[in-house]
């Protein structure tokens, strides 16, 4: 387990100079089975994987759950080392901000759409950590979840515009037998929440079943999936769209490849889920 930067640097440094394939996996902790899908895919692929653990506060909004967020980190070392992880990355707060931050990354306009509307600055507390983390590492590989679609889409975008020698990687998302996307804020359901809470992924199949079936019209497809997630008493929307995957613009067609993404509360948890859509096809997760 390593805490300080340069430490990181060296040993991921070493490895390269050894001709290793460095691999790289960003997390915040408190790690499930799709933490650890990302795990084990980079472990298959490359031949060192080092997994970060840091709840980046840059990434909060004021009221949000920073201080509630969970952590277990001895739990996660543990697991990280048994899914193929070789090196942990765990900073304190200060190693990586040792001073105000005045420089941020701001990637327009993928941080404004979508989550940005409803968690205004949070993708940008993204955008810089994952900057950070990317020059701390050097040339590597790096995994992020489809289940954070517009974190992946914005993180591959940040990559390339900044040079960073980094090969972004998408992954599937991991579910529960019921359809729900594991997430580190399932943690916060109440039973009946829980319960409710696939409504989401429900919800998006019947988008995905709709365009299958020949539904042509985006707004049709948005309104169907609202509708449905509305119809769950514990379930509060926040937003539902159907978008070009890489621009997250809004689809004007239901043709060639799409992004349907929807977010929504149960109590204090708010969760995201997102299906691939192509044409009138299921593609990806
Ligand atoms: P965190 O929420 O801990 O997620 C870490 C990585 O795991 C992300 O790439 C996320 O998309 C992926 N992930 C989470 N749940 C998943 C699931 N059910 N299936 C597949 N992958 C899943 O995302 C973050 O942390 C942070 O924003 C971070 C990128 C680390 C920057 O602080």
């Amino acid at each position: 387990m390593i805490e300080r930067v340069a430490e990181l640097s060296g040993a991921l440094e070493a490895e390269r100079v050894r001709g290793r394939v460095v691999g790289l996996v960003p997390t915040m902790g408190a790690l499930h089975d799709g933490h650890l899908s990302l795990v084990e895919r980079s472990a298959a692929e490359c031949d060192t994987t080092c997994i970060t653990v840091f709840v980046n506060p840059l990434q909060f909004g004021p009221g949000e759950d920073l201080g509630a967020y969970p952590r277990a980190l001895e739990d996660d070392l543990r697991r990280a080392a048994g899914a193929g992880a070789g090196l942990a990355f765990a900073p304190p707060v200060e190693e990586m901000y040792p001073g105000p931050v005045m420089t941020t990354v701001r990637v327009v306009p993928l941080a404004d759409v979508l989550e940005g509307e409803h968690r205004p600055g949070h993708l940008d507390g993204v955008a810089t950590v994952v900057a950070k983390l990317f020059a701390m590492a050097g040339r590597c590989r790096a995994y992020f979840g489809e289940k954070d679609w517009q974190q992946l889409v914005l993180v591959e975008r940040m990559a390339a515009d900044l040079s960073f020698p980094v090969e972004v990687v998408g992954c599937p998302i991991v579910r529960d037998l019921d359809g729900l996307a594991l997430s580190s804020r399932n943690a916060y359901l109440a039973p009946d929440e829980r319960e409710a809470a696939p409504v989401l992924f429900r919800a998006l199949r019947a988008g995905m079943a709709t365009v299958m079936a020949g539904e042509d019209d985006p707004a049709a497809v948005v309104d169907l999936v609202g509708s449905i997630i509305t119809a769950e008493p514990l379930a509060q929307l926040d937003s539902v769209a159907l978008v070009e995957p890489r621009t997250l613009a809004p689809a004007t067609t239901v043709r060639g490849e799409l992004r349907l993404l929807a977010a929504a509360r149960f109590g204090r948890a708010r969760l995201i889920d997102n299906l691939g859509l192509y044409g009138n096809a299921m593609m990806g997760t």
